[in-house]
């Protein structure tokens, strides 16, 4: 069976990441299935009404990938217990201009890592509601509440305990599943 096309949108760019990391392993324990992109939010212009129409070539090239996509996956810190500004931005911005809403009737996954014990728990919640309400179809179950530790992902982002991994897998699995069914 082929490959899905799954375009991934982590949020936060800085150098060391723990949730760019996440994604990394997570694309790991999904490559049998789905084939990966990265998406680039880092560059596009703070979302304004006045440059929607037409929206500016960073945003086209960030629209392009999530509308090309079968799947996306979101990958969130929590900033402040919400979403950073920076992934917002990019959220909204595939939202518009209305006629282009790229998230219409996509099938999503999302996830995020801390240090904290409640995961992003938070943040989570509201990113479900934004994507929610932007007409994605935001895979409910299995939730992850990541909570990073040094050393639990490798620096090829295999995951080192091995109830982790097979946790993790299933949460891939069920994003591939999520895709079949809603894409
Ligand atoms: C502005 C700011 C607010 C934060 N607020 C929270 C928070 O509400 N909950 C939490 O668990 N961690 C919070 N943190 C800590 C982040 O979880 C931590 O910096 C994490 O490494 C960010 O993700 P990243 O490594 O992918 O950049 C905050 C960090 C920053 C910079």
């Amino acid at each position: 069976m082929a490959k899905k096309d799954v375009a991934v949108i982590v949020g936060s760019f800085r150098k060391g990441s723990i949730n760019e990391i996440l994604a990394r392993a997570l694309a790991r324990l999904g490559e049998d299935r789905m084939a990966f992109t990265f998406c680039r939010i880092d560059d596009l212009p703070l979302f304004c009404q006045d440059i929607e129409d037409p929206p500016p070539p960073a945003v086209e090239r960030l629209k392009a990938e999530v509308s090309a996509a079968q799947g996306v996956l979101v990958v969130t810190p929590e900033y402040n217990r919400s979403i950073p500004a920076a992934l917002k931005n990019a959220l909204d911005w595939a939202n518009r201009p209305a006629r282009r809403n790229d998230w219409a009737g996509k099938p999503v996954a999302i996830t995020g890592a801390t240090r904290g014990n409640i995961g992003t728990a938070v943040a989570q919640q509201g990113l479900r509601q934004t994507l929610v309400a932007s007409g994605a179809v935001v895979m409910g179950m299995p939730t992850v509440y990541f909570t990073y530790r040094d050393g639990l992902i490798a620096e090829d982002f295999s995951i080192t305990d091995d109830g982790t991994a097979k946790f993790l897998k299933g949460f891939m699995e069920k994003f591939d599943d999520w895709i079949e069914t809603n894409g």
